[in-house]
């Protein structure tokens, strides 16, 4: 047994380097007995010197997905599964089905005329539209109708439930949410809605009627909750904002013309646990290189192009899906020459911001390339 016990040392001055002795193992055996045991041992293993995420950069390619998301359909049907999803599983965080860090992340299928079951959970939640029309979603009794990119709130303890008009074609949406970080502060429930549906009370799109208007507010503001009132965020004024503010910077050296989703009641995040944003590269742009603290997922919406993580390229082109592990260096580029490229990106940044824990850095060699 002593042999096996864990004991994390470095020899570098203020950290932990005390070596066994048979004094100490009897004596660290008789901690476990009681359910202690000596800091020293796991200090170092406990405390790094900075984030080691054990989360792996992965590219889900969409035409790899694709096929086996549609087959789902042939499979299980919504009542059954509850959510038809074929969620994306990192392999560094199987063990909480995450897809990056504390995030999860799925594809989401439905055909025209079914429904899934009305429910809310602690956990925060968007999709993001990739094929398909007919699709809507109804947050406590606001329903929106939904078009290829739009990206759509369903926030932690709403109502919330999806479905595909009779109209429609097959639908796939990109599902984001928390679930594993709120699993991880064991603050997760769950409810089915007693009637399996919900009414949709207000005028279809009314939220995004009333609060999707640039720089205006309805005079009947009024909202306390804590995420965006805007539940939808059209594909359309994204990109031409993306365009109008590309006229006027030459934008982030790391990110090239990016502008975040906003709660627009009070500037900050659409949710309380999760940011978004959406990114053009210019035609030819290649970023530069730095990392973060947080977990981010993207999907290219637009283009095609490439990311180099943590030395590795990854090449995207409309609908991929990749994932960014904390303190990861990174750096994208587009792939064309004529053609910009779109970036959708969740996060936990707010998470991040809230706890005091965000931190960047450039990556400062190389011209802040890394080599490959
Ligand atoms: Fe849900
Ligand atoms: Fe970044």
């Amino acid at each position: 047994m002593s042999s096996e016990r864990e004991n994390h040392r470095e020899d570098i001055a203020g950290r932990a380097n005390v070596e066994d002795t048979p004094e100490l193992l009897a004596y660290y055996n008789e901690l476990d007995s009681l359910d202690a045991g000596a800091l020293w041992t796991v200090a170092n293993k406990i405390e790094p010197w900075q984030p080691k995420s054990s989360s792996e950069a992965v590219l889900w390619r969409y035409k790899d997905l694709r096929e086996h998301v549609l087959r789902s359909v042939d499979l299980v049907t919504p009542e059954k599964a509850g959510r038809r999803v074929i969620y994306l599983n990192n392999p560094g965080r199987r063990d909480v089905s995450a897809a990056v860090g504390w995030l999860y992340s799925g594809l989401q299928v439905m055909n025209p005329g079914e429904r899934a079951s009305a429910h809310a959970h602690s956990a925060s939640a968007l999709r993001f539209i990739m094929e398909g029309t007919g699709a809507y979603t109804i947050v406590d009794g606001h329903k929106m109708t939904l078009g290829r990119n739009d990206f759509v709130l369903t926030p932690n303890g709403t109502w919330h439930e999806h479905a595909v008009e009779e109209s429609g074609t097959p639908c796939i949406w990109q599902d984001g949410l928390d679930i594993p970080l709120v699993n991880c502060l064991e603050a997760n429930f769950y409810v089915v809605h007693p009637d399996l549906t919900q009414p949709a009370t207000f005028p279809v799109d009314d939220m995004s009627h009333a609060w999707g208007a640039p720089g205006l507010q309805p005079i009947d503001n009024a909202w306390s909750q804590g995420y965006s009132p805007l539940l939808k965020y059209e594909w359309g004024p994204t990109y031409e904002a993306l365009l109008r503010y590309s006229k006027s910077t030459d934008g982030s050296p790391y990110d090239g013309v990016m502008m975040r989703y906003i709660n627009p009641r009070t500037g900050g995040p659409v949710m309380q646990t999760i940011g978004a944003s959406m990114q053009l590269l210019r035609p030819g742009e290649r970023t530069k290189a730095h990392r973060h603290t947080g977990s981010y997922l993207y999907q290219c919406a637009k283009g095609e192009g490439y990311s180099i993580i943590d030395g590795k390229r990854f090449n995207w082109g409309e609908r991929d899906i990749f994932c960014l592990p904390a303190w990861t260096f990174h750096e994208h580029g587009n792939a064309s020459n004529s053609e910009d490229a779109c970036l959708f990106c969740f996060n936990d940044l707010p998470v991040m911001t809230a706890l005091g824990l965000y931190r960047e850095e450039a990556y400062g060699d190389n011209g802040g390339h890394q080599p490959q």
